[in-house]
């Protein structure tokens, strides 16, 4: 890792130019005229998308473009892609924001390729599974919310192909719409190389459990999909208009996110979502945000109880991300989830570098967990769950 991070500062120091062209990502107003762009709008209205309609299409097409002729550049700084020697954690939860998306949430969280490599070997990662959860923006807009998600499949998907051994990702879909979620899904998984599909823990206020999403749950559970599900803000619909519902006036990211965690994987689980569907696996973020904890009041001594307990012994999985090893992941293992089901998640770039080494801290100097499993967290489980389903044998 040391001769990784050395070869990252030579290369920042002698290519200043260098770095203004390819590592911060390029913008413009307009569709480019290129054959991938070509490709991608075709693909798009294929599938009842019309990309050209949007503002937002000629950047998001343009950084598509850019990375995917990147590794063509006789500059291609081969061995700094490399992970470094000692370099095999596997990140699971790992955010790719891109300007243009950032441009329209109005979120100024810049990622470059440059910083994302830097934390990469700062924490001696290997590979870094990317998931932009939401694209509903436009709320209600459903045109908005499945031209976003393509384009952020797309984007995602180029990264991933351009840079194989270091990133892959998990599919964005346009939830609440479940007809078009379902193309979308399939297209990632089937053609775009996506590891599992990424949900919001609301999708314009409809939480996981919903009825509208069962058809959704149907088929990916045909594909034995990974579903990686995200917290966003709550949202309640008002006289027809959405309304941000976090009652505090803390961020929705001190509280707010680890209780839309619970509020959705109770609706999975009283739905009867999380055991009917028995070949999907989850990834819960956070440890499970305040979920268990509400588990023995919400859900009484049943077969149901019973049932869910055993999905979440056998396939959830449970990311580190945030602080979570201190106390919380105590309580975790108190329900009997077997440590073997421990994921690493960094959330970067949404969380500062300098919590993310506090959050390896804590792992490293977690009470409830020895050395040997300490290790499989970040590399051995995340293998054990991706068996089988990852097209790069490497990882
Ligand atoms: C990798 O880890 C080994 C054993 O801990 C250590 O001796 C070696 O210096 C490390 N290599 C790098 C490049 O950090
Ligand atoms: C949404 O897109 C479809 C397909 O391109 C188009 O027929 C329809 O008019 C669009 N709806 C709106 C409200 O723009
Ligand atoms: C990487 O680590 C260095 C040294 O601790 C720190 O200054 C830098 O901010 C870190 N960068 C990232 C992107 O994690
Ligand atoms: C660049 O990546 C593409 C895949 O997108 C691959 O086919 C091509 O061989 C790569 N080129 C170089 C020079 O590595
Ligand atoms: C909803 O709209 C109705 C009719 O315009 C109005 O009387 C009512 O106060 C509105 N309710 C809220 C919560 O804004
Ligand atoms: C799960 O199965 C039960 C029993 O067959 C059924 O009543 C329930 O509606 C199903 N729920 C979902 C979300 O499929
Ligand atoms: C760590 O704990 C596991 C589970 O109890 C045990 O099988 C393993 O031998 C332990 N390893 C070490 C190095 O203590």
């Amino acid at each position: 890792m040391q001769g990784h991070f050395f070869f990252l500062l030579v290369h920042i120091a002698v290519s200043a130019a260098f770095e203004q062209q390819y590592f911060f990502p390029l913008s413009a107003a307009r569709i480019p005229d290129d054959k991938i762009a070509h490709t991608i709008l075709a693909r798009a209205l294929d599938d009842g998308i019309d990309l050209s309609a949007f503002a937002f299409s000629g950047p998001a097409l343009h950084e598509i473009v850019f990375w995917s002729h990147w590794n063509e550049s006789a500059e291609f700084p081969r061995a700094l892609l490399e992970p470094g020697q000692n370099a095999t954690t596997i990140d699971v939860h790992a955010h790719y924001a891109p300007e243009w998306y950032g441009d329209i949430r109005q979120d100024n969280t810049v990622w470059t390729l440059r910083n994302q490599l830097t934390h990469m070997a700062n924490q001696s990662i290997a590979e870094s599974i990317f998931s932009i959860p939401n694209p509903n923006i436009f709320l209600g807009d459903k045109n908005a919310t499945l031209a976003i998600a393509r384009l952020l499949n797309e984007n995602m998907a180029t990264l991933a192909r351009v840079l194989p051994r270091r990133f892959g990702f998990f599919a964005t879909t346009p939830l609440p719409y479940t007809d078009a979620s379902i193309v979308e899904a399939k297209y990632a998984l089937d053609s775009l190389g996506a590891l599992g599909v990424a949900l919001s823990s609301n999708h314009e206020g409809h939480y996981l459990g919903d009825a509208l999403f069962t058809p959704f749950f149907t088929e990916m559970d045909n594909k034995h999909a990974i579903i990686f599900v995200h917290p966003i803000e709550p949202l309640l619909k008002v006289n027809e208009t959405f309304v941000k519902a976090n009652p505090t006036v803390y961020s929705p990211v001190l509280a707010e996110f680890y209780f839309e965690t619970a509020r959705t994987f109770l609706d999975l689980a009283l739905s009867q979502t999380l055991t009917n569907f028995s070949s999907l696996d989850f990834i819960i973020p956070h440890l499970g945000g305040s979920f268990l904890s509400i588990i023995d009041r919400s859900i009484p001594p049943s077969q149901l109880l019973d049932d869910v307990m055993a999905a979440l012994r056998r396939r959830c999985w449970w990311d580190s991300a945030g602080l979570t090893y201190g106390h919380q992941l105590g309580g975790l293992l108190a329900y009997d989830i077997s440590p073997t089901f421990l994921l690493y998640g960094s959330d970067y770039p949404y969380i500062p570098s300098s919590l993310v080494d506090a959050s390896s801290k804590a792992i490293e100097e977690s009470p409830f967990l020895n050395m040997t499993q300490k290790r499989e967290v970040k590399s051995r489980n995340a293998l054990g769950l991706f068996a089988g389903r990852k097209r790069d044998e490497n990882l």
